[in-house]
């Protein structure tokens, strides 16, 4: 249900309640190019995570069924993989003792052996199940995660944290066409900006790493809050704002070398004048790195479209920003910084040519990662939507998926997809 409200995000709710049903009714058709997109996407951000090649096969199959009732391919037996056989049984057994309890549980998972599960799995699992079920749900520490890692220990260096942090911020910005690169274009302003204002070293990667992952919080908020063309609730706005606490929260498992990082990650929404969310502090508890980072994303924000309001100009913003350095909300040392660094063109990637694609498959992609269907892309370049559809096959082959999801996530790894640019 989650994966359609995402996949019919911006229908008007009846219209969105509509497609859902019909969609449930044929949910097989459906469900294909979505679970399909998810696989893709999954592989991707595996690669550049630096996942080893088995990883990323297993994350391709993640929807497979024994049974051969999975998606997308359909595929059964010993073609699904043991990893993927064990996780999707896994997953049913804990939402299954969540909804209907342990001994339950187990009789359904054993009923279905050699249906939906391997049957020495399933009766496995099904004998053991209240020690399985043992500690499921409670917070497990980084050094038991990390004496789980099989030999030898990957660590990564300076640039593969680099790598894997622009993966975490497109991943985070993929929950809806509005915002995509929004982390690694406020991480890029904010460390930018630290230079500018002479910060030391540790605060410039403290800063680069917060900016990519500052909403990692915000994938605990349900997308339909984000995507509302109107007021929230109170409770829902207190659930939206918790979001700074959230990604705070998520970076504890980081131990000590996280502290800099969930520090102004927790405070990227706070204001000098007490104004801001969720803690309200005041600017004696905002060092200069915390300042940039609220500048950066306050700035980077408003050139954004968002379901309520249009994207301002980079000029607008600038006003904007002045505009809460004169009421006292946001350092004026960091907007000058955050403005002049946004000034300066030599930062912009120039135009190249990507996987052979011509400039009129650049621009269709563009517009298609924007979140244009290939009807309103053609309109908007006065083709027909046959040649648009023509030049979307052409695309797809020539940067190697199948899905509009992983076609978005590749422009906006090559800079096609600029926030504020989008429906340009
Ligand atoms: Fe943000
Ligand atoms: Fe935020």
């Amino acid at each position: 249900m989650q994966a359609f409200k995402r996949f019919y995000y911006d229908l008007e709710p009846d219209a969105q309640a509509r497609a859902i049903e019909a969609a449930m009714s044929q949910a097989l058709a459906v469900a294909r190019p979505v679970l399909a997109a998810h696989c893709e996407v999954a592989q991707r951000i595996g690669q550049r995570l630096g996942l080893s090649e088995e990883i990323r096969h297993n994350l391709g199959q993640i929807y497979e069924r024994w049974d051969g009732k999975g998606l997308p391919r359909g595929l059964s037996g010993e073609d699904v993989l043991p990893a993927v056989r064990l996780i999707t049984l896994a997953q049913d057994a804990i939402a299954l003792s969540e909804a209907v309890g342990i001994e339950e549980m187990a009789e359904t998972i054993a009923s279905r052996a050699d249906g939906s599960y391997e049957a020495d799995l399933a009766r496995l699992v099904s004998a053991n199940a209240p020690a399985l079920m043992e500690g499921i749900g409670a917070t497990v520490d980084r050094e038991t995660i990390l004496a789980l890692e099989p030999d030898p220990p990957v660590t990564l260096d300076e640039a593969g944290c680099d790598e894997a942090f622009l993966a975490i911020a497109d991943m985070i910005d993929m929950r809806m066409p509005l915002t995509y690169g929004h982390s690694r274009m406020v991480a890029q302003l904010a460390e930018g900006a630290g230079g500018q204002m002479k910060l030391p070293a540790t605060d410039l990667r403290a800063l680069r790493w917060s900016g990519c992952i500052h909403d990692i919080g915000e994938l605990v908020v349900p997308v339909a809050t984000w995507m509302r063309n109107g007021p929230l609730s109170v409770r829902e706005r207190d659930a939206a704002q918790l979001h700074a606490y959230y990604g705070e929260r998520a970076l504890a498992s980081f131990g000590r070398e996280g502290e800099a990082m969930a520090a102004l990650v927790l405070r990227h929404h706070e204001r000098l004048d007490g104004s801001g969310y969720h803690r309200k502090v005041h600017a004696s508890d905002l060092s200069p790195a915390a300042r940039i980072l609220a500048a950066a994303e306050a700035f980077q924000t408003s050139r954004e479209e968002r379901p309520h309001r249009r994207a301002l100009s980079s000029d607008a913003a600038a006003s904007q920003l002045r505009a809460a350095v004169r009421e006292g909300c946001i350092c004026p040392d960091a907007a000058e910084a955050v403005l002049s660094f946004a000034g300066q063109p030599s930062r912009r990637t120039p135009p190249r040519p990507l996987a052979g694609m011509t400039p009129r498959e650049i621009e269709v992609l563009r517009l298609i990662a924007a979140g244009l269907t290939a009807k309103e892309a053609a309109r908007k370049l006065d083709i027909s939507p046959k040649t648009a559809d023509h030049h979307i096959q052409s695309v797809y082959a020539k940067i190697g998926v199948t899905t509009r999801a992983a076609a978005a996530l590749y422009a906006v790894e090559h800079g096609l997809v600029r926030p504020g640019e989008t429906q340009t």
